[in-house]
């Protein structure tokens, strides 16, 4: 049985608020300005879950720079668990050879996407290549992943808003929270 989304009542506890992702925006935009004047920045940010970050964060940074989108989906697995399967739905518009490349996530859970995106972009010859995530989840990781750049890190739990999806709704909301247990098993 499916039932309607309510952005309203669906969200049991907001685990960020509004305030609270953007002054750690801010704090994450001064430290890349410090770390990367000088050298040729190139954003890449993954479609869709990064975009409220990708636009924030940019915003935050007081340095020239490029921004590129790429989209990718993990195949195999369901709404909450990733597979590691990886297909490119949108590859890069430019090429990335001998940026200083700044990979932008929303959300480190596995870690086995951004394992795939990682390699894949190595190969591009970037001069650098780092990575900056506004949420990491440590306590569920199969891969290590260097994160050079880390907004917060959350519980192992299934959040949603600032980007993040279930079932690609609630991406909308302001802020970061945990759906009601009852949410899961009703909306498909
Ligand atoms: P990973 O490959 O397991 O690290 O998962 C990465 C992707 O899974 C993220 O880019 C999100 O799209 C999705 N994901 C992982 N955890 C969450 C969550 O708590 N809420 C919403 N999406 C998530
Ligand atoms: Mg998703």
């Amino acid at each position: 049985m499916s039932r309607p989304v309510d952005l309203a009542n669906d969200i049991g506890e907001v685990l960020l608020t509004e305030e609270q992702i953007a002054a750690r925006v801010a704090e994450l935009g001064r430290k890349i300005s410090a770390d990367y004047a000088g050298k040729n920045l190139t954003l890449v940010s993954v479609l869709k879950g990064s975009l409220p970050f990708m636009a924030d964060l940019m915003r935050q940074i007081a340095l020239p720079l490029r921004i590129d989108l790429m989209e990718v989906s993990s195949y195999g697995g369901t709404a909450t668990e990733s597979s590691g399967l990886v297909r490119i739905i949108k590859d890069l518009s430019a090429s990335i050879s001998g940026e200083d490349v700044l990979l932008v996530e929303d959300i480190i859970d596995t870690g086995l996407t951004l394992n795939y995106l990682v390699r894949y972009l190595r190969g591009k010859n970037p001069a650098s290549l780092k990575i900056c995530t506004l949420l990491d989840k440590p306590a569920r990781r199969l891969v290590e992943i260097p994160v050079d750049y880390q907004g917060f890190e959350i519980p192992d739990q299934f959040v949603v808003g600032y980007g993040l999806d279930y079932s690609e709704r609630y991406r909308n909301l302001r802020f970061v929270g945990v759906l009601r247990p009852e949410v899961y098993s009703s909306l498909g």
